[in-house]
C-alpha cells in the first residue's frame, strides 16, 4: 500500500535521519555529513556516510544505501510498511487511514501481549502456595522478594495445560500462542505447554516488552534451561539480557556474564549494569548493541575452558567495534554468581577495580603455557607476546615491552624489533583482506545490473546520467532533446531511467523516501550510492551532456551486427546496402 508524497515528508522532516540512524550507530561529524562505522558490515574504518541535505545514507563500503525508513527496514528487519509505522509511531504521526497491511505487526504485537499476559500467569503461579517447593528454589539460591519481583520470576508448573487454558480464556487461540513458542505441537496435532515445571526468567527488551523466556529445571535434571526459540517478536542472537535495567547504568561500563542467573544475583548486589547473552554465545549484533550504550565492557564469564574460550571470542568481537575491553580473573568460585555468595559484594567490586585489560589477560594466559625458566620456554613466550603486542599503538607496546623484557631478560630491543616485524606482516594482510572484500563487493554489485560486466563504459556513462539526473532534476528537459530510454544499453539502468524520468515529469518527489516505494531495497541501494557519486561531481551538467554523448556512441557499437553471427544472405545484404 503506498502512502501519499505528503504523508512521506512530513514523516521524514520529523525523523531527521542523523538522528534516528544515531540510535543504531555511532555518527561523527565531517563537515555537512556524518559517518560511522556501517551497521550491516563489518568494518573498522568507517565508509557509512549519513547526508542530512537530502535525509540519506550511504555506504562507500557495501553500497547498501537509501532513506530513514529503508534504514529502520534493514536495521530492525521490518517490511516496508511497519518501517514506517515503527517511525510514525516514534514521531506521534497518526499512520493514514487506508487500508495497509499490517497484519505482520498486529501478529507481532500479539505475541507481545500473550508473553506478557504468561509472564504474570507464571508469576501468580510461583506465590501460589501450592508452589511453595519453587519459591523455596529461589530463596536457596538467595534472591530475595525484591528481585523476583523486579525481574518478574516466574514458575511454569508440572502440567501439559495449565498456561494453555489460562489463555485460551484470555482469548489466545492455539495457533497464536504456537507461533509464540509458549505451546509445542504433538506429531498428533495436538497442542501442550511449552515450560513444564521450570523456574522462569523473562526476557525484556530494550522496549520493555516480554520477549521470550529462559526456564530452568529446579533439580539436576537435563536439559537445565529451556530457552524460547526465534518468533516473530524474539531473535535470540539480537537480544540482551537485563539490558532494559542494565542500560541506564552504563556510564560505569557494562558487565557481560554467561548466565541469567549471573545477571541476577549482581544486580541484587548492586551491580545492575550486568547483563547476559541469551542461550547464545556473543554475537556481533549483541555487541554492537553493547557498544552503543558503552566504550568499556568488563567480561566477566564464567572461569572454566568454555568460558575463556568465551573470553577470547568477545575480546575479539567487541575489538572491532572500539569498545575497550577489561577482563575478570576470579578464581575459587566458578561463575560470577557462586562468587557473590561466597566472598560478597565488595570483593567482586574489587575484582572490578583489579580487573586486567584485554592485553593483560592475553599476556597472562601466554605466560601460564610456557616454563619461563628454560630457554626454549621463552623464547616461545617471547614470540606469542610480540605477537599480541603487534596490535598495538606504539606508547602501549613500549610499556609492556619493557614489562616482557624485565621478565625474560629479553632486550627490550629486540622484542620490540620482533613486534614491528609481525606488526608490518599483519598490515599487508589486513590489506589484502581489504582487497579481497572491496572485489566481492564489487562482484555482488554487477549482480544487480548483469549486463554491467559486458557494457563497461556504456553502463558508467548510463549511471552519470542517472547520478546527475537525480541531483539536479532541472536538468530533465535538457537530458531528453538528446537521450530517451530506448539508447540506453542496460535493462537495469534503463529501467531506473524510466522509472525518474516518469516521476520527474509528473511533478512527483524522486526523494529517497517517494523511490523506496517504486524501486526494490537493491535498487534504492544503486540509486543512493548514484546520488552520492553525483553530488560529488564538480561539472555536473557538463559530464552528464558528455556522458550522453559517450552511451549514444556505445549503443551504437552494440546495435552494430556481429558478422559472425549473420546468415550468408544477411551478410551479403548488409554488404550490398552500405
Ligand atoms: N544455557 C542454555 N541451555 C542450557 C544451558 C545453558 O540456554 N542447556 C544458557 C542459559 O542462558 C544460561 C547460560 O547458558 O543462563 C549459562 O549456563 P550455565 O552456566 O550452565 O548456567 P547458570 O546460569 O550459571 O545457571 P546455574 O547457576 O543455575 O547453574
Ligand atoms: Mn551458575
Amino acid at each position: 500500500m503506498p502512502f501519499n508524497d505528503t504523508f512521506l515528508e512530513e514523516l521524514r522532516s520529523k525523523n531527521e535521519i542523523s538522528e534516528v540512524i544515531g540510535a543504531y550507530v555511532n555518527l561523527k561529524r565531517a563537515g555537512r555529513l556524518y559517518k560511522g562505522l556501517c551497521p550491516f558490515h563489518g568494518e573498522k574504518t568507517p565508509s557509512f556516510t549519513v547526508y542530512p541535505d537530502t535525509q540519506s545514507f550511504y555506504c562507500f563500503g557495501c553500497g547498501v544505501g537509501g532513506d530513514v525508513v529503508s534504514f529502520i527496514r534493514k536495521a530492525e528487519n521490518l517490511d516496508y510498511t511497519e518501517a514506517v509505522k515503527l517511525l510514525a509511531d516514534r514521531s506521534g504521526m497518526a499512520m493514514p487511514d487506508s487500508g495497509y497491511d499490517d497484519s505482520m505487526l498486529k501478529r507481532r504485537n500479539r505475541i507481545y501481549d500473550m508473553n506478557k499476559e504468561a509472564a504474570h500467569f507464571f508469576f501468580s503461579q510461583l506465590i501460589d502456595k501450592k508452589n511453595a517447593h519453587a519459591l523455596q528454589y529461589y530463596f536457596d539460591r538467595g534472591y530475595t522478594f525484591d528481585t523476583i519481583k523486579h525481574f518478574g520470576l516466574g514458575y511454569a508448573p508440572d502440567s501439559w495445560d495449565a498456561l494453555k487454558k489460562h489463555l485460551n480464556e484470555k482469548r489466545y487461540s492455539n495457533e497464536e500462542l504456537y507461533a509464540a513458542n509458549l505451546l509445542r505441537k504433538s506429531s498428533k496435532g495436538t497442542y501442550y505447554d511449552n515450560f513444564r515445571n521450570r523456574v522462569i526468567i523473562p526476557i525484556i527488551d530494550i522496549r520493555g516488552r516480554v520477549v521470550g523466556f529462559g526456564g530452568r529445571v529446579l533439580d539436576d535434571s537435563k536439559p537445565k534451561y529451556l530457552n524460547t526459540s526465534d518468533t516473530l517478536a524474539y531473535k535470540k542472537t539480537n537480544q540482551i539480557f537485563a539490558m532494559n535495567f542494565a542500560k541506564n547504568h552504563a556510564d560505569k561500563g557494562i558487565i557481560l556474564c554467561e548466565g541469567y542467573m549471573d545477571v541476577i544475583a549482581l544486580h541484587q548486589a548492586g551491580f545492575e549494569n550486568a547483563v547476559a547473552s541469551c542461550g547464545t554465545s556473543l554475537t556481533p549484533e549483541q555487541v554492537r548493541t553493547i557498544s552503543k550504550y558503552t566504550d568499556t565492557v568488563i567480561l566477566s564469564q564464567d572461569a572454566d575452558e568454555a568460558g575463556r574460550k568465551a573470553v577470547d571470542k568477545s575480546i575479539g568481537l567487541f575489538g572491532t567495534v572500539g569498545v575497550k575491553v577489561k577482563v575478570i580473573n576470579f578464581t575459587g568460585a566458578k561463575d560470577p554468581d557462586e562468587f557473590i555468595q561466597k566472598f560478597g559484594a565488595d570483593r567482586f567490586k574489587a575484582l572490578i577495580e583489579g580487573a586486567e585489560t584485554d592485553t593483560e589477560y592475553k599476556l597472562l594466559l601466554a605466560r601460564e603455557k610456557y616454563d619461563l625458566t628454560s630457554n626454549a620456554g621463552r623464547a616461545d613466550y617471547v614470540g606469542e607476546a610480540a605477537r599480541i603486542l603487534s596490535a598495538l599503538d606504539p606508547v602501549k607496546r613500549d610499556i609492556y615491552a619493557s614489562e616482557i623484557a624485565e621478565q625474560t631478560k629479553v632486550s627490550k630491543t629486540a622484542i620490540l624489533s620482533e613486534c614491528k616485524r609481525l606488526a608490518g606482516r599483519r598490515e599487508r594482510r589486513a590489506k589484502r583482506e581489504i582487497n579481497r572484500s572491496a572485489m566481492q563487493m564489487r562482484d555482488e554489485k554487477d549482480k544487480i545490473n548483469p549486463e554491467k560486466a559486458r557494457y563497461k563504459a556504456a553502463a558508467l556513462a548510463e549511471e552519470r546520467v542517472i547520478a546527475v539526473l537525480i541531483n539536479h532534476p532541472d536538468f530533465l528537459r535538457t537530458v531528453e532533446e538528446r537521450l530517451t530510454e530506448e539508447d540506453f544499453v542496460t535493462a537495469f539502468n534503463r529501467h531506473i531511467f524510466t522509472v525518474l524520468k516518469d516521476r520527474i515529469a509528473a511533478g512527483n518527489s524522486i526523494h529517497m523516501s517517494a523511490m523506496a516505494q517504486v524501486l526494490t531495497a537493491e535498487e534504492l541501494s544503486v540509486l543512493t550510492g548514484l546520488e552520492a557519486f553525483g553530488r560529488g561531481l564538480s561539472h555536473p551538467k557538463q559530464e552528464c551532456l558528455e556522458s550522453i554523448g559517450t552511451l549514444k556512441a556505445e549503443k551504437q557499437k552494440t546495435l552494430k551486427p556481429n558478422p559472425d553471427e549473420l546468415s550468408d544472405d544477411e551478410f551479403r545484404e548488409l554488404f550490398n546496402n552500405s
